[in-house]
């Protein structure tokens, strides 16, 4: 069995951070989203795993490399334009031969790895199984409509009067089938070649398509406040690791990982909460649920319940909740005249002040 996992497209819901990187790379707990999916991958007995890459190949690439470190090896297959997740399936022809697979958005996140799932599709005699979860807002996604005995009635993709709640999870397991599925369908409105339609056109030609329901937790981290949500779950699991250096004026609790290299002085740091390498935190209030990256120097700050990446700095900014914060930003106090915010942002942010 092969992996297939696909971290191409644009990200433009994470904007300004995809500007510069993929979405796929963006961390959770200081550790890209993507690798979870890599080891989880690997943690189901996978080996061999394609990554279809597009403007962002060359940061994937780096990333990730030839995928020994995760005791994987990694073929990098380009896509040229985005052209939808079944156009991955088609371009992704030669290196899955006739194999089955399975395939994985590089932005998901299952909690409980995937090997469950590769096994019983192992076991089973499918073309395809796609997992559903219950969802708030079924309208992002693709959606399921069942039947009376859990058979699948309908599939559609992103539909603006969804006709039930469970969306699809962006991990797929398929038998060659599925190749003639996306040779055969059209691209839909948005000009896409969509997976969904590739697994309706299954149901509807007589395959075996197999549907199975979710249990624990998953999120598509395409926006702000998953990404958050994710953090927060990740932290949840972490092992309390202190590695680093905490001065006698500062206070911990909780479970909280501090890399070597990083300083925490005279600051209350609230688990859980990691801390990149060669970090600094001084006069400081941080946590919970905040991970913040390697080289950040934070300064009578106070921060909770956000993600900031590598070499950040916060200077003097209390109250800072829910944030999503790029790398070398810096975030200041207006000294001059405090009532004023004054704001060089890149496009595409998303910036609440007080009023
Ligand atoms: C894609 C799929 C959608 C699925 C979702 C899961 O949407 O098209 O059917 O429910 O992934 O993450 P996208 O995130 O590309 O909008």
């Amino acid at each position: 069995m092969k992996a297939l996992v696909l971290a191409g497209g644009k990200g433009t819901r994470l904007r300004p951070l995809t500007h510069t990187s993929a979405k796929q790379l963006v961390p959770i707990a200081n550790k890209p989203i993507l690798y979870y999916g890599l080891e989880a991958i690997r943690d189901a007995g996978i080996r061999s795993v394609g990554i279809i890459v597009g403007d962002t190949a060359r940061e994937v690439r780096e990333a990730v490399g030839d995928g020994s470190r995760f005791g994987l090896e990694v073929t990098y297959i380009p896509q040229e334009e985005p052209l939808g997740l079944a156009h991955c399936v088609l371009i992704a022809r030669e290196f899955l031969g006739d194999e089955p697979f399975v395939m994985y958005l590089g932005d998901n996140f299952l909690v409980d790895g995937i090997a469950d799932l590769v096994d019983a599709f192992r076991g089973a005699d499918h073309d395809a199984q796609i997992l559903l979860t219950k969802v708030a807002e079924p309208r992002f996604y693709g959606v399921a409509e069942l039947g009376p005995d859990g058979e699948i009635v309908a599939l559609e993709e992103k539909p603006v009067h969804p006709r039930s709640d469970l969306a699809i999870v962006g991990v797929y397991t398929f038998s060659p089938a599925i190749h003639e599925a996306v040779r055969a369908i059209r691209p839909s409105a948005r000009g896409e070649l969509e997976i969904t339609d590739a697994i309706r056109w299954l149901v509807d030609h007589g395959f075996r398509v197999h549907s199975h329901l979710v249990s624990g937790y998953w999120k598509d981290t395409g926006r702000l406040q998953d990404m958050l949500e994710c953090n927060e779950i990740v932290l949840q699991t972490i092992e309390h690791d202190v590695r680093g250096t905490v001065d006698g004026f500062s206070e911990i609790s909780g479970r909280v990982v501090i890399a070597p290299g990083a300083l925490v002085e005279n600051s209350v740091i609230r688990g859980p909460v990691v801390l990149g390498a060669n970090t600094k935190i001084s006069g400081s209030c941080i946590g919970p649920y905040t991970s913040i990256g390697e080289g950040c120097v934070l300064e009578g700050a106070e921060v909770e319940y956000s993600i900031i990446l590598g070499e950040s700095s916060i200077t003097g900014v209390r109250g800072l909740t829910n944030s999503l914060i790029g790398r070398n930003v810096e975030v200041t106090r207006s000294m001059d005249s405090p009532h004023v915010n004054q704001l060089m942002v890149g496009d595409h942010s998303k910036i609440q002040v007080r009023a």
